[in-house]
């Protein structure tokens, strides 16, 4: 284990226990198959970022009613429910090193179970009496939906320029992050400028994070990865890796890259070599120094708050967004 997760665990280990137990207790399906499916995705070992987020942004901001606990199962809920869809549009058969939930039952439960789960979302951000983390969500969910759709369309686009890409992880990954921040503050009644601050933290979060995944789809083994490697590219999926490297190819190595990328069979062999590649052509170096200045981003966003434990662990947070492994 690295140090920065060593020292995060150690940090948020109580908040991890509490988390897990609301989690169960407010799932609360009256269908005893709706709670077998959203449990095989909710309990199968995800990180539990987003309610982290949710927690230390009102602890920074001096909330401590002890309710942040359950409004962060939220954020949980909303991200699971994004999971079971995406891999139903992705037809991705693994997921946290188990079969994704549609390969068990059908996609058409599995959808209408992220739905349950967006629901109880809603529910719970109601107990806020916050209006506008009711709005925070609308907005995440319209971003994403229309990210993944975005996706899809131009999925196998050979010429997917880097705004485009940006466009598309900012609203798949980078506005929920950055919601689940956002409103810590707002649960908090923190001023404008602290609300801001988090705000800007979670989406600069959010960009590197998802930057870091889809440099891990290249670099990372099927073991830590808990699903296999490579599956941006058989999606038909280009990344930020990948569009760099192709602007930087000459017109042969475009060509050879294009066929690859373009085949419906995946070959182990032509995937190490284009993994070479990307390599030699930049493409690996230069998304992980874009990453980094969003995680620099990041921790500038927190600047304006005073010394505490919450905003230790959210720098750490920060860090650890481009050196995980999972
Ligand atoms: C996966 O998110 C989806 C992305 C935005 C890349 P996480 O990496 O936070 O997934 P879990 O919840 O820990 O499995
Ligand atoms: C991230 O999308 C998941 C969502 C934002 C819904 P991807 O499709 O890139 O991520 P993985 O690889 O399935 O986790
Ligand atoms: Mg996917
Ligand atoms: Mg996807």
């Amino acid at each position: 284990m690295t140090d920065i997760k060593a020292k995060i665990i150690k940090q948020v280990a109580p908040d991890l226990e509490q988390v897990e137990k609301a989690l169960e207790e407010n799932l609360d399906p009256n269908l005893d198959l709706v709670r077998r499916i959203a449990s095989h995705l909710l309990f199968s070992g995800g990180k539990r970022l987003r309610p982290l987020l949710m927690i230390h942004s009102a602890r920074i901001c001096g909330y401590d009613t002890g309710f942040e606990i359950l409004f962060s199962t939220i954020f949980e809920y909303l991200h699971a429910a994004t999971l079971l869809h995406d891999d139903v549009v992705d037809e991705a058969d693994m997921r946290r090193g188990k079969k994704a939930a549609h390969t068990k039952w059908s996609a058409p439960k599995v959808v209408l179970t992220g739905d349950f789960l967006l629901a109880r979302a809603l529910a719970i951000a109601a107990k806020t009496r916050e209006p506008r983390v009711i709005s925070v969500i609308a907005n995440i969910t319209q971003a994403m939906s229309q990210g993944e759709i975005d996706q899809l369309e131009k999925k196998g686009q050979k010429d997917l320029s880097e705004a485009q890409y940006l466009e598309i992880i900012e609203r798949k990954t980078a506005v929920l992050i950055q919601g689940a921040c956002q409103s810590g503050a707002i649960i908090s009644n923190a001023d404008q400028e602290k609300e801001n601050a988090l705000a800007s933290y979670g989406y600069h979060l959010g960009l590197a994070f998802q930057m870091a995944d889809d440099l891990l789809d290249y670099t990372a083994t099927a073991k830590e990865l808990g699903k296999n490697p490579g599956a941006d590219m058989r999606e038909g999926k280009l990344t930020l890796p990948l569009i760099h490297s192709l602007s930087n190819a000459g017109d042969e190595e475009r060509k050879w890259m294009h066929q690859v990328i373009a085949d419906p069979v995946f070959d182990q062999g032509r995937f190490e070599e284009l993994k070479e590649k990307l390599l030699t052509l930049g493409g690996i170096a230069y998304t992980q120094e874009r990453a980094k200045d969003h995680v620099d981003k990041a921790k500038a966003s927190l600047g304006i708050f005073e010394d505490s434990e919450s905003k230790t662990l959210l720098q750490l947070i920060a860090d650890y967004s481009i050196e995980r492994k999972v």
